[in-house]
């Protein structure tokens, strides 16, 4: 780990390090805690570098809260990172930002600042918070524009924080990606927060009823409560028992825009709420959303997973999002607009316009139908002259930019499943379920010499596979586009002498057990 306190050094630092790799960010204020953990945790499983910056932003306080109480632990701070392993920690001097070290929102007036949409700086948190959103989404487009990462990580905990810097990085066409990290809790419930260490051990125990009344309100949800002040009711009640607390807000709120919601629909609600408990000021929320699952089958080639994937979408009712068809029918876009397939400035014009549906069969006589820009390609796509074009147009970055975003908005509803090197990492970070396929090279090898010999080829050297196969999975793992990745919260489900039949139970039944973890219990 090094840390590095100048913009200079850092991006020094940077060039060095050359192209080619991918920078993860984890902005941070620094007491750093399990909740900062995991979201480093994540960007070390899905980036190639990681860097956390350490910055107590004067621009997101506001006169009346005191920025000099904010808990600073830098040394302690730099010794969490090493053991996390991160590569860079970035804490710059309030100078070294072009703020004066008293600075604070008060000092807008002198710098150029970042306004996002009023209506989601002023609800929440923002209306006790005069000019703070302000201050973060000016200081997050600075971090940004000096580390240059190309994905960033937020906590759900923030959730009105992550909105907005979802809201900022789209309406400014940012070049970076947003991920969004579960809440991390004690185990009483609390959730982790530099803020914690103001709390008193019998406040920190009160405190514990802010997820208690969440939670309540979650399991009316879960009942069939989908009534805004049904659900808020229930977490003021719970609220209400503790006459020490002062509630400043419990709202339900639309997961992005953060618009106030009557009731909760497809896309899901936030149930967020901001109390004193003394004189610390706590926020929490849950996001209520019932959607069905993502599973997400990630794992190296040959490990059966079209195979897999396919069956166990029909065994539970799941759409398979079949991305094959999805690059035949780019292929099949590009020939037939009669760009060259090496044309690739064309070839990102024409992609970025175009618009896949995948319209699921009845039954498993019935295919998949595919339709590009509304025409029906589903045989059109199966030509030899699609298959000759369609490695070539896939390997560039473009159309697989393209394509995730396409993955991701017909996966937005859930009830899919997916394979692929990087779908737990990249594509649905957020699946409910994931996997990580694999099998022995030896195992591998053996079932491509079956298949092989099926084909009617001779003289296969099971030796030769072998290397063949370890060199694919170097080069998986290391590819440029997409490599092949493990989520670090992947199931790792090893094939070795297992029937395909058999490895498809398995995902079925762990599907089932998470199902049942995460889903409404029915009424007794
Ligand atoms: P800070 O409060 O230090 O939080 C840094 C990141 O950690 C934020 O994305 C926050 O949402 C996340 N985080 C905090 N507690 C968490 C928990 N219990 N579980 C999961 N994630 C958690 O948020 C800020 O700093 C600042 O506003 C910043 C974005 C750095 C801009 O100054």
């Amino acid at each position: 780990m090094r840390l590095l306190r100048t913009i200079a050094g850092l991006q020094t630092y940077l060039e060095s390090r050359g192209e080619g790799i991918t920078v993860g960010f984890v902005p941070t204020m620094g007491a750093l805690h399990k909740g900062h953990a995991s979201l480093i945790e994540r960007a070390a499983a899905e980036t190639d570098l990681v860097i956390v910056s350490i910055f107590v932003n004067p621009l997101q306080f506001n006169p009346a809260e005191d920025l000099s109480k904010y808990p600073r632990a830098l040394q302690a701070d730099c010794q969490l990172c090493e053991d996390w392993r991160v590569e860079i920690v970035f804490a710059p001097a309030p100078e070294e930002m072009g703020m004066v070290t008293h600075a604070s929102t008060a000092a807008f007036a002198d710098t150029t600042t970042v306004l996002p949409p009023v209506a989601m700086t002023e609800c929440l948190c923002g209306a006790f918070r005069p000019g703070h959103f302000q201050g973060v989404a000016t200081i997050v487009t600075k971090l940004f524009e000096i580390v240059k990462p190309h994905v960033s990580y937020f906590g759900e905990k923030d959730w009105q924080q992550l909105a907005i810097i979802r809201a900022l990085v789209k309406d400014l066409n940012l070049g970076v990606e947003i991920r969004g990290c579960p809440t991390v809790r004690e185990i009483s419930g609390l959730a982790y927060s530099s803020r914690n260490q103001y709390l008193t051990p019998e406040e920190k125990g009160r405190a514990t009823r802010i997820y208690r009344g969440l939670q309540k309100a979650q399991e009316a949800f879960l009942h069939g409560e989908t009534n805004s002040a049904g659900l808020i009711a229930i977490v003021e009640r719970e609220l209400q028992q503790d006459r020490g607390f002062k509630v400043q807000y419990v709202q339900l709120v639309h997961p992005e825009t953060l618009e106030p919601l009557p009731d909760i629909g497809v896309a899901g609600g936030v149930l967020a709420v901001a109390v004193y408990v003394g004189s610390t000021r706590l926020i929490d929320n849950l996001f209520l959303r019932q959607r069905q699952f993502i599973i997400a089958i990630d794992g190296p080639a040959g490990a059966g997973k079209s195979t897999v994937t396919r069956l166990v979408a029909r065994e539970l009712g799941l759409m398979y999002l079949d991305t094959g068809a999805m690059y035949r029918a780019l292929t099949w876009l590009v020939l037939r607009s009669g760009i060259h397939v090496d044309d690739e400035i064309a070839i990102a014009e024409l992609v970025s316009l175009s618009r896949i549906e995948l319209i699921p069969g009845q039954d498993e006589t019935d295919p998949t139908t595919v339709k590009i820009n509304g025409e029906d390609v589903t045989l059109a796509i199966r030509t030899p002259e699609v298959t000759k074009s369609v490695s070539p147009v896939s390997a560039q970055k473009c159309v697989r930019r393209v394509l995730v975003k396409q993955q991701r908005q017909l996966g937005q509803g859930g009830g899919i499943v997916m394979e692929g090197r990087d779908i737990g990492t990249n594509v649905f970070p957020e699946a409910e379920l994931k996997i990580f396929l694999t099998a022995s090279v030896s195992e591998r090898a053996k079932r491509r010499s079956r298949d092989l010999i099926a084909q009617g080829r001779q003289n296969i050297r099971l030796e030769q596979l072998e290397k063949d196969i370890q060199s694919r999975d170097e080069f998986d793992s290391h590819r440029p586009l997409a490599p092949l990745k493990k989520a670090f919260d992947a199931i790792e489900v090893n094939t070795d002498g297992l029937t395909v039949a058999e490895v498809t139970a398995k995902i079925v039944s762990l599907y089932q057990q998470r199902h049942q973890l995460l889903s409404p219990k029915t009424s007794p």
